[in-house]
């Protein structure tokens, strides 16, 4: 790992996680624990615990969970390396120099950026040469002004194949930067040469106003209509939100969520300067938190058509997640809010925001779209469809205030309309209840790990490898001599192994065995896994004793798996005895 284990003990000591959990969760203090509702899931009651001595967060309910590093990474959406900046800052202690590798990964994303601004700059520039006057009028007679068009820094790639490469060689960057920026393709036969040809640019801008990547379009029909930048080490699509570095200083309390890049550029030209766009791709969890850290509320505002309205669909599902109150627009008289924009102007649209819909309200109108309501038959079915999207909504207010609407819709009595959702919830409910009594009842279940990547393959043995950490995290002096009595080796789960021989590395190096020193080590979701196993309890005396029944487990698992022998003993045999053994609980 990059980081210094020293350095990020200190950071651990000096950002402690009740502090730092605080400025996002109120907690309460119960015995030695602090509780709150959980940032990383919806919930109504508490099951989100703070350990001040263990300096750990845990969820009982998502099972997220780790230090405080792992908190930040998950609250702010931050990489490891990110997370462990933004505490540095916040201690106000300095981040000492990383390994040789990391350097050089950062030196060349540094690069990255610097090329995808100059190569900015290139197609800007190119765009008000006075030779390329009708490319500038393809964008005047799209309604843009001059003003914003420089605001969202818009551009031309020349019709060549070497324009770029050569104006950016002339800077000193490198084919393979090029290449790596996605600014350049390699053909079969090896040769290099420009991506973006002939086409109007739309630099894609981070949060933090780099440059990262760019969508080209061409100024006729032809196919494809937008050519973007693939993913490159800078530019992740699906953790970026296009025009979210100006968006993120509006005044305004919602945001708009667009498709495109002229819906975006044309909402923030009307004044409309809370609007981002998901750039065509259906919207990811990561783009719905990045919202939600700027704003309570957002206006989907996604293209009229079919492919657009059922994108919207999964988006409320996805927005909702992260607690965010969604509304859905809907755009009358054309196709999306840039032409509606030019049509109709900006007071018309603020008028549709005003007059758009919850998203409960529109899900009902999507629901009577399919049915010809003066049919009764088929206002038999409306009901009934209706009924089952209301019994998902939490809020009981909110369920009559529009189980009422679809009664009105389907010219039915109120009484009528909730008789059919109430049957719905009831049905809701045993389901529930059926589902959770399952994974109650399977061990298996309960046994497995949450990400089913880290899945057990011999339960029995897990539980015992999980036993023995949790000993030595409670005892870190059992670690001695151990490795001798337990080789790794014998660890059937890849994950609980990985913790064991890490537990062994700090030992030997004089630390701390603790989950804090763990993260930077462990994915986000292996750490969650540790923090579970560490949070079941572990038994008070006799851990020697424990420790040895545990062991006697594993070394029985092996043998039936015929992972181990003893020296040239038959494995059955070694078998019985292990298991006299344990059934006399005596030391081997
Ligand atoms: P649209 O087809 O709705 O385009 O795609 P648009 O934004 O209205 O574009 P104009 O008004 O014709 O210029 C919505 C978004 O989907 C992505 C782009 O990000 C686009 O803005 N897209 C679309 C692509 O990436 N490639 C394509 O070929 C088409
Ligand atoms: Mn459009």
């Amino acid at each position: 790992m990059a980081f210094d284990r020293i350095f990020l003990d200190e950071l651990s000591a000096r950002n402690d996680i009740v502090d730092v959990v605080s400025q996002y969760v109120p907690l309460k203090k119960s015995g030695a624990n602090y509780f709150g509702l959980c940032p990383f899931h919806n919930e109504k009651s508490p099951s989100f615990s703070v350990s001040a001595d263990k300096q750990i967060f845990h969820c009982f309910g998502c099972g997220a969970g780790g230090g405080v590093i792992t908190f930040v990474m998950k609250a702010e959406g931050l990489e490891f390396p990110d997370a462990v900046r933004f505490l540095a800052a916040r201690c106000g202690i300095e981040v000492p120099e990383q390994g040789e590798d990391e350097r050089k990964a950062a030196r060349h994303r540094e690069r990255l950026y610097a090329l995808c601004k100059d190569a900015g700059r290139f197609f800007y520039d190119t765009l008000w040469l006075p030779e390329n006057r009708s490319v500038q009028q393809y964008f005047l007679n799209r309604g843009l002004h001059r003003r914003i068009m420089n605001k969202f820094g818009l551009g031309y790639a020349p019709d060549s194949f070497h324009a770029l490469m050569d104006a950016m060689a002339a800077k000193g960057y490198t084919r393979e930067e090029l290449l790596d920026a996605g600014l350049v393709s390699r053909n079969e036969k090896g040769r290099v040469y420009d991506r973006f040809r002939n086409r109007v640019m739309f630099p894609i801008i981070d949060v933090r106003g780099n440059v990262i990547a760019f969508g080209g379009r061409v100024m006729d029909d032809s196919k494809p209509k937008y050519l973007n930048s693939p993913e490159t080490p800078i530019f992740h699509k699906s953790r970026n939100l296009f025009a979210l570095n100006f968006s993120k200083t509006t005044r305004s309390d919602y945001f708009i969520l667009a498709e495109g890049y002229m819906d975006v550029i044309a909402l923030h030209q009307a004044g409309f300067d809370s609007a981002v766009a998901s750039l065509g791709t259906s919207l990811t969890e990561d783009q719905a938190r990045m919202i939600a850290r700027h704003t309570g509320q957002i206006v989907i505002s996604y293209d009229a058509d079919g492919a657009g309205q059922a994108a919207a669909q999964r988006a409320i599902d996805i927005l909702k997640k992260c607690d965010l109150q969604v509304k859905v627009l809907k755009i009358p008289g054309a196709k999306d809010p840039d032409e509606f924009l030019r049509e109709k102007g900006a007071d018309a649209f603020r008028n549709l925001i005003e007059r758009s819909e919850n998203h409960n309200a529109y899900r009902i109108e999507q629901i009577a779209a399919k049915y010809d309501l003066e049919d009764d038959e088929a206002r038999v079915q409306f009901l009934k469809d209706a009924a089952r999207m209301l019994a998902t909504i939490d809020s009981s207010v909110e369920r009559e205030v529009y189980a009422g609407r679809a009664a009105k819709m389907a010219g039915v009595t109120p009484e009528a309309m909730a008789v059919e959702v109430k049957r719905e919830l009831t049905i809701r409910l045993k389901k529930r209840k059926a589902a959770e009594r399952k994974e109650i009842r399977s061990p298996v279940n309960m046994a497995q790990p949450k990400d089913k990547t880290l899945a057990y393959t011999d339960i029995k043995s897990a539980k015992a490898e999980e036993g023995v950490l949790r000993l030595i995290f409670s005892d870190q002096k059992l670690l001695a001599g151990l490795q001798k009595e337990l080789p790794a080796e014998w660890f059937s789960a890849p994950i609980l192994r990985k913790i064991y021989e890490h537990a062994h590395a700090l030992d030997e190096h004089g630390q701390i065995v603790g989950i804090a020193q763990f993260e930077g080590e462990l994915t986000e979701s292996e750490m969650a896994h540790l923090t579970n196993v560490l949070s079941a309890s572990t038994p008070a005396a006799e851990q020697r004793q424990a420790l040895t029944d545990y062991i006697n487990t594993i070394r029985l698992q092996r043998v039936k798996d015929g992972t181990l022998a003893e020296a040239g003993e038959d494995p059955l045999l070694t078998f019985g005895r292990i298991k006299k053994q344990n059934a006399g609980g005596q030391m081997i």
